[in-house]
């Protein structure tokens, strides 16, 4: 069964594209069959993390009808069971997709044959990282431990709950006064869990309803760029706090170290843990991997 896990998060340069290679290489090493997909449109880098100098067009090939399937346009890496569909030859109003084309390249992601498909969205909250967040239930969050990014990642998912009570709000039949109460309202003025007690307020007939859509939501996040000197439970903290706040579910996936041995391996376009596989942030993301494998949706 295939698993989609995209991979967001608030803040830039806090390693979405970084954790989205290694990861991808962990699973393909442990003989999956993996796509990357890099849809951070306008300012896509996985190639060059991934040490693909030529491209032939991947995404913008689907969009402009040039070839049927999106699963075409994915390119071998030099790993092993590891593909990669791009997105830098798409021209600069990509970035601003058309609602239309978004919806098409969601749903070519979901007919895709893989047994892994990780998804490395852009920074920040527009429409487009949302939807494609929201492609399937268990998203990552990748965040540093510093105020700043955390302050940035709560934003996100907030932003990504509202974004799905909206889809709920708008796909079933709720009072009028939730429509209402949420419908119009912009992100920042109101928070997801103040627009909860307003629909369960308006519209208790619908609130187990509304409980177990939220509730199928399995968000994961892990925290990047560790530094030795960290509170170790942080995540632990985050994990609690996110699970009482909000009406789904969350799992720290865990910790992945700082080492400036990251930059090099950037620099020089390998991917880290292909060319430093001992070291502590390479057992890290082995450990997070595990627990990918190990996940099973279909079990909960
Ligand atoms: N664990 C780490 N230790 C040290 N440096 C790291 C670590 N993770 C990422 N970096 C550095 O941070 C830089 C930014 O990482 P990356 O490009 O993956 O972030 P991003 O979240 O995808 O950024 P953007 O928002 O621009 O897409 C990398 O080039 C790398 O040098
Ligand atoms: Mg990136």
């Amino acid at each position: 069964m295939t698993q989609i896990y995209p991979i967001g998060g608030g803040k830039g340069g806090v390693g979405k594209s970084f954790i989205t290679a290694n990861l991808g290489a962990l699973l393909a090493k442990w003989g999956k069959k993996v796509v990357l997909i890099d849809l951070d449109l306008g300012g896509s880098n996985l190639h060059t993390l991934l040490g693909i100098n030529h491209q032939k067009g991947g995404i913008n090939r689907f969009l402009d009808k040039t070839v049927k399937n999106l699963g075409d346009t994915a390119v071998s890496t030099f790993i092993q069971n590891l593909s990669f569909i791009g997105s830098s030859l798409c021209s600069m109003e990509v970035a601003n997709l058309l609602h239309a084309h978004k919806l098409k390249i969601i749903n070519a992601i979901q007919k895709l044959s893989f047994d892994y498909i990780l998804l490395d969205l852009g920074t920040g909250t527009n429409f487009n990282t949302l939807d494609f967040f929201l492609t399937s239930n268990q998203g990552i969050f990748i965040c540093t431990p510093e105020p700043t990014a955390i302050e940035n990642s709560f934003r996100f998912i907030k932003a990504v709950y509202l974004r799905k009570l909206k889809q709920i709000v708008k796909r079933q039949f709720f009072n009028s006064a939730v429509k209402k109460a949420i419908i119009p309202q912009n992100h920042e003025a109101m928070t997801s869990p103040d627009v909860i007690e307003i629909m369960l307020k308006h519209d208790p007939d619908r609130e187990k309803f509304l409980r177990n859509s939220l509730s199928e939501f399995k968000f994961k996040f892990i925290l990047n760029q560790f530094r030795k000197n960290l509170d170790v439970t942080m995540g632990d903290k985050i994990e609690d706090l996110c699970n009482r706040h909000f009406y789904s579910n969350f799992q720290f996936l865990g910790t992945v170290g700082y080492d400036v041995r990251i930059h090099d391996s950037v620099l020089s376009k390998k991917i880290f843990t292909h060319r430093y596989p001992y070291t502590p942030p390479a057992m890290d993301m082995k450990k997070i991997a595990e627990k990918i494998i190990n996940n099973r949706p279909w079990d909960h």
